[in-house]
Formats: structure tokens, sequence, C-alpha cells
């Protein structure tokens, strides 16, 4: 059986983990492909919210395996936490987590690199979570990462040490305050931790799971738009993010995707720095941030909020080769009587498209706005996608009209009851 891949389409936060926790049950497995500590994958139900930042969003759900892929950087301080806080739900990790062997580990080093470069960049800081992404993919690619498979050999400390000291060194350049025991203390306590679960060779057991006709599901993180290659460089992750990302991040074969899941918000936001062209500063944007309660779900700071921008949406859709849309969020633009979505871009030599410029960061743009009515109504314990409001079901045609990909799952609340199934969602084939 193909996986199917779930990610989001924007700067991230777009209800990857609501999704994914409510599809599960369709699934023998959820995969994270990429990423790490710098996700957070909010789930809620039974009235109790959780964040997860590097466990699947599928371990709530009994007899799922939950896969943490080859392509993700893992903290094993965060692991270890994540995995304490669930032990009030008799969740069985033991028996349904799955770590690669060949996912990059973060040591503390990382996190401090991470601020230390962002410090030097001063006004032009990406707005990283400083979990330590940048870095450690970085060092997997100069090829000198440490991976998990390796701290079940006899020499990891020594390893750990020769590491470390080529951060040092960076970071003493930089004039970066060590004071690391205390965090090596706790990196080496939750390295002994996270070795009594199963460290795997995942590549193989996903494909296993492909060959023996289980279905999987890849849950990304972030969102195309802060794709190391496609997103607003440098305003980005430091990994692939999309579809393709699933395939190095988990070992399989780009024929063996079948449906790619594309979620986003009905409006958008973004985190940190970078370009933002539906970007609103006004009351307008105001009262989306209290009405989405837009504020990350791993760093706490508030999310810039904007229009829904379909320049963006198209380009993400396309490179994804997304086959259904799932838009969450609807419910937080109750409270408008008109709704705007940008069509096209207008730029400085007056040209307008809808394309992604090059130098977008560099150049103002002007967003070229439809005007839609707003529903202006609740939309709390509608079920039936026959039953929204008239407004509701002309803004998502509009939306078909435009990106051409059917909205399949219209999302209404945090609630993993609040989600709407419109048409026919097709999974795992
Ligand atoms: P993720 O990173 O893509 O998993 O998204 P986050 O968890 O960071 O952010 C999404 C936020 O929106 C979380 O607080 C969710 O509980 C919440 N959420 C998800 N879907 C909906 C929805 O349809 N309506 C509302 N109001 N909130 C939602
Ligand atoms: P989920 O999976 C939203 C943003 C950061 C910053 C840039 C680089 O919850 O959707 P990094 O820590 O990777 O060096 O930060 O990317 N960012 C996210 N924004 N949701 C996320 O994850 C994000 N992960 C990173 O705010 O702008
Ligand atoms: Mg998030």
């Amino acid at each position: 059986m193909k996986i199917d891949v779930l990610l989001g389409l924007q700067w991230g936060d777009e209800g990857k983990g609501k999704i994914v926790d409510f599809l599960a049950p369709k699934y023998n497995m959820v995969a994270r492909f990429q990423g790490g500590p710098n996700a957070g994958h909010t789930l809620e139900f039974d009235g109790i919210k959780h964040v997860l930042h590097q466990i699947p969003s599928g371990i709530f759900r009994a007899d799922i395996k939950n896969v943490i892929g080859n392509g993700v950087v893992l903290d094993p301080v965060i692991l270890k936490k994540e995995i304490e806080g669930l032990e009030k739900y008799n969740i069985d990790t033991k028996a349904n987590l799955y770590i690669s062997k060949k996912a990059q580990l973060i040591l503390p080093t990382h996190r401090l690199l991470d601020a230390a470069y962002e410090k030097a960049k001063g006004e032009s800081k990406i707005g990283s979570t400083l979990k330590g992404i940048g870095p450690t993919y970085s060092d997997k690619i100069a090829r000198q990462g440490l991976r998990v498979g390796d701290l079940l050999a006899g020499n990891f400390r020594e390893r750990y040490e020769e590491l470390a000291e080529k951060h040092r060194t960076i970071l003493g350049f930089y004039n970066y305050p060590l004071g690391l025991a205390e965090a090596e203390e706790e990196f080496f306590a939750a390295v002994e931790f996270i070795k009594q679960f199963n460290i795997i060779d995942s590549e193989y057991l996903v494909n296993d799971a492909i060959t023996s006709e289980q279905s999987v599901l890849a849950e990304g993180a972030q969102g195309s738009l802060l794709d190391i290659d496609f997103g607003s460089y440098p305003y980005v992750t430091s990994s692939n993010t999309m579809a393709a990302g699933a395939c190095t991040g988990l070992g399989v074969a780009p024929g063996n995707v079948g449906e790619v899941f594309g979620i986003f918000k009905a409006y958008c936001t973004r985190v940190g720095s970078g370009p933002f062209p539906t970007e609103l500063f006004d009351e307008t944007g105001d009262k989306i941030r209290k009405e989405g309660n837009e504020y990350g779900s791993t760093t706490g700071r508030s999310r810039r909020c904007g229009w829904l921008d379909l320049p963006a949406l198209k380009y993400a859709i396309m490179l994804n080769g997304v086959t259904q849309l799932f838009m969450m969020k609807a419910d937080v633009l109750n409270i408008f009587e008109e709704i705007k979505v940008c069509t096209h871009y207008k730029l400085e030599d007056g040209s307008v498209v809808d394309t992604l410029p090059f130098d977008i960061d560099a150049i103002k743009i002007e967003p070229v706005y439809k005007t839609l009515k707003g529903w202006h109504t609740s939309l709390e314990n509608i079920q039936d996608y026959a039953q929204l409001p008239q407004e509701v079901r002309e803004y998502v045609d509009f939306l078909e009209a435009e990106l051409k990909v059917p909205v399949n799952i219209i999302s209404t609340g945090p609630d993993r009851t609040e989600t709407i199934i419109r048409g026919e969602l097709v999974t795992a084939s």
C-alpha cells in the first residue's frame, strides 16, 4: 500500500497535529519525516489539549506505530520530557514509539550555536525557535553529525566530546557564553533514558509496512513556505518540508507516495521573520490573532496574521502535488462581515502576477484582493457540510475553483470532533 503524506501549505501551524490525530485510526503507522522540536503540534479531545514536539501525532490512538524518521533532528532532552508527560495517559510508548537510528541528534551546543548565530544576525535574524535545528542539519550536511544509532556505541561520549569541542571553538569566536555543565548532564541522562525505546532502521519498518499492505501516514512539520529550497530563503527552516521530504526523510520511493493532503488555514499566519505579503498590521489582524488564539505552540510568540494568499497556496500545491485540501480554522472568520482573499500580487513595476517572485523579501508587493461575503455566525455543532452557512460553502467553492484541488475537510474548532468531512475523503490506496 502507498503512503499518504500530510503537510502544511503555509508557514506552519496550520493544524497538522489535529488532523493527523483525527485521521490516525485509518492508518497502521504515523511517521514524522523532518524537522524536530521546532514543531508544536496541538491535539484536543476529551477537554484536554496536548502539544507534541517530536512524537508523532498518532500516539494517542491505540495500536498505531509512531515513527520518528531518519529525516528528523531529535533532541533527547525534549523527547524524554515528552515521553514522561504522556505517562499519566497510560500510553505505551515503549511498544508504539520507534526512533530511526539515522535521525540526527541535537546536542546542547547546537542550541547555543542557534542562539549565537541569531544574535549575530541582529535585525536580520530568522526568528528561529532556537531549538538547534539549523546547526544540527548543518552538521548533518557537513558529514560530522551524531545520529541516534551512535548513542548505542561504546565510544559515544568520545564522539560527543569531539563534536562539542568543534562547537565550543565556534562559540568562542562568537564570544558566546558557554555554561554547559547542567545541559550536558541533562543530555546524557536523556540519552540513557531513550535507549530503552525501539531504536531501529526505520526505513525497513516503513517499507515492510508498504509491502505488507499496512497503511502509513507521513506527518509533516512546519510548512511549504518554510521549506529550505522553496520557502522565503533565508527566512526558512533547515529541512525539506514538502512531500519530497517524506521520501528522503523516511526512505520511501516517490512511486510509493499515494495521497498528498495539504492543510491550510482559512487565512494566513507566520511566526518569526520574513516576507508575508498579506500581513495585516491593523485591527483586523489583531482580531484574527485574538479569535484564532494565534500564539506559538512551541515558543508562545505572537503569530503575525493576514488574509489568505492564493499565489502562495498555488505554489505550495504545485510543489507538493497536493491531491486533497483540508481547510482549517474556518470558525476564526465567523466574526467578519467580509472576508478578503489575495488572488494576485501587484509588483513595483506595475505587473500583476500569481507567482512568487524570487526577490519576494526585497521588493514591495501589493496584494490584489477579492472580497467575499462573510457568514458572520457561529459554526458550532455543525457536523454536515450541507448545514454550513451558504457563505462558507461559497468560500470553499471559490477556493476550489482557484486551486483546482478538492477541499475535503473543513475544520471548525480545535477539538477532534469539530471536523467536517466533505465529499470523498480518500486515504491509503
Ligand atoms: P500544527 O503545528 O500544524 O499542528 O498547528 P498548531 O498546533 O501549532 O496550531 C494550530 C492551533 O489551532 C492549535 O492551537 C489548534 O488547537 C488550533 N486549531 C486547529 N484546528 C482548529 C480549528 O479548526 N479552529 C480553531 N479555532 N482552532 C483550531
Ligand atoms: P509546526 O510544525 C511555525 C519558523 C520559526 C522561524 C523559522 C526557522 O508547529 O508547524 P527554526 O527553529 O526551524 O530554525 O525556525 O521557522 N518555524 C515554525 N513556524 N510552525 C512551526 O512548526 C515552525 N518551525 C519553525 O518561527 O521563523
Ligand atoms: Mg505548530
